[in-house]
């Protein structure tokens, strides 16, 4: 019995019929529309999976997911390195796992396939020192090497790395492969005659450059057997701006073309292109985009090609799943970012269960790959470490003399760390000051667009509620109050407070915290009132500050001592920021720190050490560094030693969001940890 059998008989299947059908794929039936769709994790080195990366997807199998597909630009040719900590589909180092994946998978019932791609321009030399190759040797506006450009010979060969690649995984037991031009991929640098001004036969005429990529999937037919599911990821509209780059219309024919005579059993459909930051800020959407993005492009795309479409696009629920579904009338749906915050979803959802909502920030997921760093979560913190999740999970100790926690704070470093350790079969106790949880991300979920933070705030209350945590709200404990409640150990989650920098002592106007502007937007006086917001942070913090300022009439200036406004925010997200503040009119000045003689304010450049007059200003908004607002254990420690306390969050230093919850869910897993004898080893103590 696979977990499929189990969503057959749930619930789930009558209330969401269609989501929880099965759909034939070529000669292939997979058993739901559930979709992981390929996304690199930055996990490997040189192009070699890990066995971390196996096990990520097999948890996504056992979840209940009917599509597993994997690797994000799994990269066909030693000439194009595998980027953002991808896979190299041609080594053959990699055959061992890559059969331990498939084998897993299909324990669970689920079909598996892996992306395979060129990347052409859309690359770097940096750590491979060999020069990219493109259709043309015009470069991408985001990463911006000029390509060396591809002869016939070359592109020969590539066609038949395509073939080979799909081969072996067919012989390591996949179940298909998705070839990708998404994202602006080679093979859409070929049919985008935008990218492509080659004069042979790959250039010129739409039937040119459409050769490439028909040429690719001819030789994925014809290395595979017919049971070989082949599929094609493209953008069904490039996002460019107005009358810029391939239309819609273009798209359509593309894909009529490419799918034509059942080159392709499934294709996926996404949106954006490599192009610029304003047409890669589509690909994975973050809040900025409305949700289900792509559903009518892709629905159009499955009216026009007739071929099974899966669309990739903030589909994060069950109910919104079976709506894209019957709606927009395509076939599978991703729903890859909300598997990452919760690879149980499926299941969970079918049996009646509450799955842990994506927020959509991208920070922690695809935010961090672009900044080159390993893809984890920022709610799910057993992405990163699995084993938080399997000690949440451990057997519950005797009800009456288990250990007891109280844990100071209900932020979500401490709910996470309540629910964790109540889940363990400990005592908790939460105290939070305010009038509910969520602390600092309560308020910074207020910020337009972030409507999906609440869900994650309301679903950690109802973890606390679901593993009988003793939640006192408004009370603001000393710490006779918490040693009356005979804790083994004590949480500090209590979050974090400004720390004001020196120029804030006889300021010429008021200064106050961003946190209270957004809580409570001071109105201004009068028409023309300047609100200087100083940002220190490069976040988010600044720019939502600014804009509830300026929803009230204020004038507003953000003023960094960065090198831009919003420097530290994701490439997927940065765009629409500052995009935003400029449309509100908001004047952003970079690289300057704020100075004042007590009479009026100036800006000081960093770069060129220039003073010059701030102008009017009648309020200072500070977005800066902060300090920990722990002022108890000390106290605690002092009380009882030996009491076990542990900091979490910004209580021990502030950061983000996801060091928040990850280090709340280790504290709350992982106590008490198992005891480590005093004594030392037996071969130091003979020694
Ligand atoms: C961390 C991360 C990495 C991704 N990498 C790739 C990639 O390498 N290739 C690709 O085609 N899509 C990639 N994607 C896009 C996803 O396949 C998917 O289109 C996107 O997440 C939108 O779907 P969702 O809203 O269901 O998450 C990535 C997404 C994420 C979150
Ligand atoms: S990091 Fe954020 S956007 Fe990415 S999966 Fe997790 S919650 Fe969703």
């Amino acid at each position: 019995m696979t977990v499929h059998d189990l969503i057959a008989t749930s619930p789930g299947a009558t209330r969401w019929p269609t989501l929880f059908s099965p759909v034939r794929l070529g000669r292939r039936t997979v058993r739901n529309r559930i979709t992981s769709t390929p996304h690199s994790t930055g996990w490997g080195h040189d192009g070699l999976l890990t066995q971390a990366e196996v096990d990520y997807h097999v948890r996504k199998a056992a979840g209940g997911v009917g599509l597993v597909m994997t690797f994000g630009s799994a990269s066909v040719d030693p000439e194009s390195a595998a980027s953002y900590g991808s896979i190299s589909l041609w080594d053959p180092r990699n055959d061992d796992l890559l059969r331990q994946l498939a084998d897993r998978v299909h324990e669970h019932g689920a079909l598996i396939m892996s992306q395979m791609t060129h990347m052409g321009r859309r690359g770097n030399s940096f750590y491979s020192g060999v020069a990219l190759k493109g259709a043309s040797d015009l470069p991408e506006g985001v990463h911006r090497e000029v390509p060396a450009v591809l002869t016939e010979a070359e592109i020969g060969v590539l066609v038949d790395r395509f073939g080979h690649a799909a081969r072996r995984l067919m012989e390591l037991g996949w179940d298909g492969a998705e070839v990708t031009s998404h994202g602006g991929h080679l093979i859409e640098q070929f049919y985008d005659p935008n990218v492509n001004d080659r004069t042979d036969r790959y250039g010129g005429s739409l039937d040119n450059r459409l050769r490439f990529g028909r040429e690719v999937l001819a030789s994925v037919r014809a290395w595979t057997s017919e049971e070989f599911v082949v599929g094609f990821r493209m953008s069904a509209y490039h996002g460019l701006g107005e009358g810029t780059g391939m239309t819609d219309d273009d798209l359509v024919e593309v894909a009529r073309a490419l799918t034509a005579d059942g080159a392709v059993d499934l294709l996926s459909i996404s949106g954006g292109t490599g192009y610029s930051m304003r047409s890669s800020a589509v690909f994975v959407p973050g809040d900025a985009v409305p949700e289900n993005a792509n559903g009518a492009h892709a629905g159009r795309m499955r009216r026009e090609t007739g071929v099974p479409v899966v669309v990739a696009g903030r589909v994060l629920d069950v109910d919104a799943a079976e709506r894209v579904l019957t709606e927009n009338g395509v076939d599978l749906v991703a729903m890859t970012r909300a598997l990452i915050a919760d690879p149980t979803m499926p299941v969970t959802a079918a049996t009646g269960g509450d799955p842990r909502p994506c927020i959509s920030l991208n920070e922690g997921c695809i935010g961090r790959l672009y900044q080159g760093r390993p893809m984890w979560c920022s709610v799910n913190p057993g992405i990163r470490e699995p084993d938080v999740d399997e000690l949440s999970a451990a057997v519950a100790d005797d009800a009456p003399t288990a250990p007891r926690m109280v844990v100071l704070g209900g932020g979500v470093a401490g709910a996470e760390a309540a629910y964790r350790a109540a889940e363990r079969g400990r005592r908790v106790t939460l105290i939070e000051r305010g009038d509910r949880i969520g602390g600092r991300a309560a308020l910074a979920g207020t910020r337009r667009g972030r409507e999906r933070w609440d869900l994650y705030l309301r679903w950690l209350e109802r973890r606390l509620v679901a593993t009988g945590v003793d939640v006192r709200l408004g009370v603001d404990p000393g710490v006779d109050d918490v040693l009356a409640l005979e804790p083994d150990a004590v949480v500090v989650a209590t979050g974090s407070v400004p720390r004001w920098p020196d120029w804030v002592e006889g300021a010429p106007t008021p200064v106050v915290d961003a946190d209270t502007v957004v809580a409570k937007t001071p109105l201004p006086d009068g028409p023309g009132q300047v609100a200087l917001v100083v940002d220190d942070e490069g976040g988010f913090v600044a720019p939502t500050a600014a804009e509830a300022l300026e929803d009230v009439g204020w004038t507003v200036r953000i003023a960094t001592s960065l090198s831009s406004v919003a420097a530290e925010v994701d490439d997927t997200q940065v765009w629409w920021v500052r995009r935003r503040l400029k449309q509100h009119g908001i004047e952003l000045v970079d690289t300057v720190v704020p100075t004042h003689d007590g009479a009026s304010w100036s800006l000081l450049d960093l770069e060129s050490d220039l003073v010059r007059p701030a102008g009017r200003v009648d309020l200072v908004v500070l977005a800066g560094v902060r300090r920990s607002a722990d002022r108890l254990s000390e106290l605690l420690r002092r009380e009882r030693p030996g009491l076990e306390i542990v900091k979490v969050g910004d209580a021990l230093a502030p950061r983000h969001l996801l060091d928040a919850a990850a280090e709340g869910a280790r504290a709350g897993a992982g106590w008490p940890k198992p005891e480590v004898s005093a004594e030392p080893p037996a071969t130091v103590a003979a020694g």
